[in-house]
């Protein structure tokens, strides 16, 4: 049964490289599948722009990953879970299409309530706005909820400069973080998928909440969607990588991403073609 979608690849979209958090992941948890990663590089961000600019780019990506023929979609960008998964979902028709705000709200629930029941949102200025993780704590039955918008931690992110000792970044996360360190939650959502790569500098300012992954906690429940509707693949492991940007530089800058040592190779393809 469902064969032949079984070994159809899994898209993967971000606005550029944060989806590759999630993507990481997938990959250890599900080495046989076949995987199309698109990253927006060429229009990032994602977390500045309104809604209907969102839901366009987001639109045009999933036709994009369509195009390949995929079983499901994994929507790697807080930004676009957070404003349009339905839309997504809606265009895309495939049975399975995952974003990154249920299982994270999911995980720091559970956190919270083995803690003392405040949870830390941290986000794009376009995802904090949507409320959309505050609506999921809330139903998870969080007490309290802090959220803060962190608009300098992607360009922090996609210029390098995440070590746990630069000063700009130390600056700048301080600056978000003093606020909510002061008060420390059991748990901090890191809900841009580029935030884990500033994981390190974060723990620093808040050395006593645990810190969640949107797109690791993502990746973990489209395994599980995709096992329970029977679309497992055991025989691919294949990844291709697409970008609306510069190949060579997204080549580059992926293999700072990853945590394997595999540099992939990267196609450009015109995003507004879709
Ligand atoms: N990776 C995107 C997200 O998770 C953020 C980058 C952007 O602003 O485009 O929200």
């Amino acid at each position: 049964m469902n064969h032949d979608k079984k070994s159809l690849p899994i898209g993967v979209f971000d606005s550029g490289l944060g989806g590759l958090t999630a993507l990481d992941e997938l990959k250890r948890i599900l080495p046989n599948e076949d995987i199309i990663y698109f990253g927006d590089s060429a229009r990032i961000p994602y977390g500045t722009k309104s809604r209907s600019v969102i839901e366009k780019f987001a639109l045009q990506d999933t036709r994009f990953l369509l195009s390949k023929g995929v079983k499901a979609i994994l929507v790697a960008c807080g930004t676009v879970s957070s404003n349009c998964l339905d839309e997504v979902k809606n265009l895309a028709g495939v049975p399975v299409v995952v974003g990154v705000i249920d299982a994270a709200a999911e995980k720091a629930a559970e956190i919270a309530k083995s803690g003392n029941d405040r949870v830390a949102v941290l986000g794009t200025s376009a995802t904090i706005k949507s409320r959309a993780f505050e609506i999921a704590l809330e139903k998870n039955g969080v007490g309290e909820i802090i959220s803060r918008a962190c608009p300098m931690f992607v360009p922090l992110v996609e210029s390098w400069h995440t070590d746990t000792d630069d000063t700009a970044t130390n600056a700048i996360v301080s600056e978000y973080l003093s606020p909510i360190a002061a008060n420390p939650p059991a748990a901090v959502i890191l809900g841009c998928t580029h935030y884990p790569l500033l994981s390190e500098v974060i723990q620093k300012y808040l050395p006593e909440s645990e810190l969640v992954s949107s797109g690791a906690e993502a990746a973990r429940r489209l395994a599980s969607e995709l096992a329970e509707n029977d679309l497992l693949n055991r025989s691919g492991g294949r990844i291709e990588f697409y970008t609306s940007g510069g190949a060579e530089l997204f080549v580059e800058n992926a293999g700072r991403f990853l945590s394997s040592d595999t540099v992939p190779n990267a196609n450009h393809i015109d995003i507004e073609n879709y």
